[in-house]
């Protein structure tokens, strides 16, 4: 069985900013298609910095424990200093993972980035409601 760091085992023990945003500014969904996992990144600006950043997802301990310290990294960020923060913690956090659970990392960073977009797209006017909305797989 794969030995995790401390500090990730921390963050899915313990994760922060689990939850949904209600009113958000960006909404980012992606599929892990390995696992057919789904995660929800949302996030919430004031300012040009991100103000809230939370996350919902399907996936494993390691989707959980990364999305949590990704979110954690991004608060009071801009949308530039998120996405290299973004790519600088993918780059951290694959260096302890198990080869395996890459693509449920990269889901953090994948979701963020869609929510950032749609965040910019608002922003431009050229877009209106985007992502996905978790009642879409609901099953009655
Ligand atoms: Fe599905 Fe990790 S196994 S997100």
């Amino acid at each position: 069985m794969a030995k995790y760091p401390k500090f990730l085992m921390e963050h899915f023990q313990n994760p922060r900013n689990v939850g949904e945003i209600h009113n958000p500014d960006g909404v980012g969904t992606v599929g892990n298609a390995s696992c057919g996992d789904i995660m929800q990144m949302f996030i919430k600006m004031n300012e040009g910095k991100i103000l809230e950043a939370k996350f919902k997802t399907f996936g494993c301990g390691a989707a959980i424990a990364t999305s949590s310290i990704l979110t954690e990294r991004i608060k009071g960020r801009t949308i530039e200093e998120a996405l290299k923060i973004s790519d600088e913690t993918v780059k951290e956090i694959l260096s302890h993972l198990p080869k395996e659970k890459i693509p449920c990392f990269t889901l953090a960073r994948e979701a963020l980035k869609l929510a950032i977009e749609e965040y910019n797209c608002k922003q431009a006017g050229v877009h209106e409601k985007g992502g996905f909305d978790s009642k879409d797989l609901e099953k009655e």
